[in-house]
């Protein structure tokens, strides 16, 4: 029994019909061919979202005041402190730390480790558990120049190459010379990766990538780096955590450096503060905020928290105007819609196919590229397939895997998928996925400097939450990295910078937070909402004016 209609069973002949030619020349090793670098800018600028006049606006206070980015990140950036300022006593210090870890995913968790590591205590504070983030929901693989052919050199050149050469080159050199060292940690730390019989690491490729350093494990190697960190910073004495805290602002000291922060209980709704001698901000992303109303791979807390506050004390950020479709979200069955199909799909030899059975694009091209050759396909070129909620998508041919690799490769390669999939009575090996660009990554963030350091002095940024590492684009399993890489020169540079400082700062003020509403006021926005969010708000209007009627 399949779990697609009838409709959809008929137009899945289509595929069926192509895929023995498509699979002959797959093994001959004939792909359909890249886009040119001109057809790339052209394909780029017609059809992906980030060229978009509409759903965006100037941002009227900050540091990047007059910068245009997405009306959902302004919306969060021209907002009020959720503290009633006035009642604020930040002579009550409920905890104190030398170093305060935000966020509680891969950056936050690896910052910890090393400034632990260094004999600091830590406190990790965190909006929901720990390891709730979207590091543990990464799939694909992590990038590293373990293998021979390969180099640091090439990594950065397919960094810098996926992000048009918008990137940071000190950033990206960070990025990718770290890599082999990271593999190396995680496999001491008893990561499982992908091997073969012999004990060698096995590697694949991802889209932009000129050689083979995808390692993986299955397609849960977020779930998998999560469990190592997250046991070992259970093991270490130094190290708290304070669950269903998030961050809802930045304290600094009279001398304007960072000096801890306010949390907020979820659960008891109390305010807590921090004083740390440094703090490392490891947030996450945006992509709860939908922007241009896409569906989204992210976790619930992926609401810009880190920007936000970090924003009002003053740290500019860049390249926020770039948002990363993932080409591959499911669009059918409609439980599953936005969440992710990894990109090993098609490193392992699946395409993507049309309402007429046919390959449009090359299936490893970087991700916008790829994104915006599904959107051309099914909105100008009219070839996109449409589910019964009137949503629309291409294949993506997951039984050519089996084909290319023998039986039982899609079980043993994808089991996430496979299981995600079963569950709605698809079987992925043997019928094709119905797949739309999604929102996935936030390219762009809070600026830094290679040590993870922030305009403002004794705050560090690490993971999602910063920018520049990836300029206008990430390529597939450079994040995982980017996390683990920026959290560690976070959590080492926080301890160097707490070893030299007697004490957290000298009297603990939110003054820049009363600076940022007297900003607010005079751009005439003195009734903004008020921001970090938290928690997305999915609930329909209609509800809303339900429950106050009682
Ligand atoms: O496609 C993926 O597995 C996603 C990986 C990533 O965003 O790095």
């Amino acid at each position: 029994m399949s779990g697609y209609i009838h409709e959809l069973k008929e137009l899945i002949k289509k595929v069926e019909a192509t895929r023995p030619s498509r699979l002959e020349s797959a093994r001959k090793n004939e792909h359909f061919p890249a886009l040119s670098m001109e057809d790339r800018m052209k394909w780029l600028s017609s059809y992906h979202p980030d060229f978009k006049d509409e759903g965006r606006r100037k941002v009227k206070v900050g540091p990047n005041k007059g910068d245009v980015l997405p009306e959902e990140v302004v919306d969060v950036f021209e907002s009020r402190s959720r503290l009633d300022l006035k009642e604020v006593n930040l002579d009550n210090v409920d905890f104190e730390t030398d170093v305060l870890v935000i966020g509680g995913g891969g950056a936050g968790t690896a910052a910890a480790l090393m400034a632990e590591s260094e004999g600091k205590s830590v406190i990790i504070s965190t909006k929901l558990r720990h390891g709730d983030a979207n590091t543990i929901m990464a799939e694909g693989g992590i990038q590293g120049a373990t293998q021979e052919g390969d180099s640091p050199h090439y990594h950065y050149l397919d960094v810098m190459g996926g992000g048009h050469f918008t990137n940071s080159p000190d950033l990206v050199a960070a990025l990718v010379n770290d890599a082999p060292l990271i593999i190396d940690w995680l496999e001491e730390l008893g990561m499982m990766f992908n091997k073969y019989a012999d004990g060698r690491l096995m590697v694949r490729h991802g889209g932009g990538t000129c050689r083979k350093r995808m390692h993986s494990s299955g397609d849960m190697t977020g779930a998998e780096i999560m469990r190592v960190i997250r046991d070992e910073a259970k093991n270490r004495k130094g190290i708290n955590v304070m669950e269903f805290s998030p961050a809802v602002e930045l304290i600094l000291d009279r001398e304007g450096r960072c000096a801890g922060a306010v949390l907020y209980n979820l659960e008891t709704r109390e305010y807590y503060v921090v004083k740390a001698k440094a703090v490392v901000l490891a947030t996450g992303g945006f992509g709860r905020l939908h922007i241009q109303g896409f569906a989204t791979t992210n976790h619930y807390g992926a609401t810009a928290d880190g920007l936000v506050i970090a924003y009002r004390a003053g740290v500019k950020t860049c390249f926020l105007e770039a948002t990363q479709y993932h080409p591959t979200g499911v669009v059918y069955p409609e439980q599953n819609v936005g969440l992710l199909i990894t990109e090993k799909v098609r490193g392992l030899g699946a395409q993507l196919v049309n309402s007429e059975g046919n390959q449009f694009c090359f299936p490893l091209e970087p991700r916008d590229v790829e994104s915006a050759c599904i959107i051309r396909e099914c909105l100008d070129i009219g070839k996109g397939i449409m589910t019964p909620t009137g949503r629309i998508g291409v294949w993506l041919d997951s039984p050519m895997i089996d084909l290319l690799h023998g039986e039982g490769t899609v079980k043993k390669e994808l089991p996430a998928k496979y299981i995600q999939f079963k569950r709605y009575g698809i079987d992925i090996s043997k019928e094709p996925m119905l797949v739309y660009p999604t929102l996935h990554y936030q390219n762009g963030g809070l600026e830094i400097n290679e040590f993870a350091e922030t305009s403002v002095p004794g705050l560090f940024s690490a993971g999602e939450v910063s920018g520049g590492i990836h300029g206008k684009n990430r390529l597939m399993g450079n994040s995982l990295l980017d996390v683990l890489v920026f959290g560690r020169r976070a959590g080492c540079r926080a301890s160097e910078y707490v070893s030299g400082k007697k004490s957290a700062g000298s009297a603990l003020t939110l003054d820049h937070v009363k600076r940022f509403h007297k900003e607010l006021e005079r751009a005439g926005l003195k009734d903004a909402p008020t921001a970090p969010i938290l928690l997305p708000d999915y609930t329909p209007d209609e509800v809303k004016s339900r429950r106050w009627e009682k």
